[in-house]
C-alpha cells in the first residue's frame, strides 16, 4: 500500500505551476493507492482559485483522494465553495487502512481547532476501526515544527486531540500548514508534516516536496520526495537541517 501525502498547493498568486506539473507526473508514475491532501489548496479561497485547484487535482490519476480544507481555503467565505468543489466522505477505507480526517480550519481564521465534539468522534472512530491501520489527517499542526517562528502555535485543543489519538490507538498522523516537512515520533505513533507541494512560500526546507508512505503488514516507511529531485527517508531531514536548498543557488 502506497499513499502520497501532499499539502499546501496554494493555487493563486504564489502557485508554482511548473513544480505542480512535475509533481503530478512523478506521482502518477508510482501509482499510489490513495492521495491525502492536507489543505490549503487555494491562496485566498477565491472562486477562480478553486476552479484551478479542482482542474489541477483532477490530473492525479488515482481513484482515492482524501481532500481536507486549510485556513487559506476558508478565507473570503471560501468555506462555502470548499464543500461544493471538494465534497468528501468522513472516513475512507482502503484495504486494511482507514483514513480519518479532522477538520481544523475555521472561517476567516488562520488558527485551527478540532472542537470537543469532533475530538469525541475521532476517538470513537479510531476505536471502531481498531483492527485497521489508522491514519488521521489534519491541516494544522498538532505539535510545533522547527523554523516556523512566532506562528508555531498548534491547534488550540492539541492536547485533547493528542490524548484522543493515543487512546484510540492511531498509527500515523499527517499534517500540513507550516510548509515545513518534518517528523515526530510520539508514544506509539508517528506524526509527519508535509512541505508545500507548489507554493513559493517555504520554511526551513527550500524545495517543493511531498511525502510518500509505504505500509506493509502494519509497518510504515516514510519518505520525503523533493519535486524534481531526491527521495529520502523523512528522518534524514530531522538530522540534516540544511537539506532542500536547490543546487542552482
Ligand atoms: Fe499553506
Ligand atoms: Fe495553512
Amino acid at each position: 500500500m502506497i499513499i502520497a501525502h501532499i499539502s499546501d498547493l496554494h493555487f493563486g498568486p504564489q502557485h508554482r505551476k511548473g513544480f505542480f506539473a512535475e509533481a503530478v507526473k512523478e506521482i502518477n508514475k508510482f501509482k499510489p493507492d490513495a492521495i491525502v491532501i492536507t489543505g490549503d489548496l487555494t491562496e485566498n479561497g477565491l472562486l477562480n482559485e478553486y476552479k484551478a485547484a479542482k482542474q489541477g487535482i483532477a490530473k492525479f490519476d488515482c481513484k482515492i483522494k482524501v481532500t481536507l480544507s486549510g485556513n487559506h481555503d476558508y478565507r473570503s467565505t471560501g468555506y462555502l465553495l470548499f464543500k461544493q468543489f471538494f465534497p468528501s466522505k468522513q472516513v475512507t477505507e482502503v484495504e486494511d487502512v482507514v483514513i480519518i480526517p479532522i477538520g481544523t480550519a475555521r472561517p476567516d481564521r488562520d488558527d485551527g481547532e478540532a472542537g470537543h465534539r469532533q475530538v469525541l468522534w475521532v476517538e470513537e472512530t479510531l476505536t471502531k476501526y481498531k483492527n485497521k491501520f489508522k491514519i488521521v489527517a489534519l491541516h494544522h499542526h498538532l505539535i510545533p515544527v522547527p523554523d516556523t517562528g512566532k506562528d508555531s502555535i498548534p491547534i488550540l485543543d492539541a492536547g485533547d486531540v493528542l490524548r484522543a489519538l493515543l487512546k484510540g490507538g492511531v498509527d500515523l498522523v499527517m499534517c500540513g500548514h507550516r510548509h515545513r516537512p518534518w517528523m515526530w515520533n510520539i508514544e506509539n505513533f508517528t506524526v509527519i508534516h508535509a512541505g508545500t507541494l507548489s507554493s513559493e512560500r517555504m520554511r526551513g526546507f527550500f524545495s517543493n516536496s511531498y511525502n510518500i508512505v509505504e505500509i506493509n503488514d502494519r509497518k510504515i516507511k516514510t519518505y520525503l520526495k523533493v519535486v524534481g529531485g531526491e527521495k529520502m527517508e523523512i528522518g534524514r531531514i530531522v538530522k540534516e537541517a540544511t537539506l532542500g536548498i536547490p543546487e542552482e543557488y
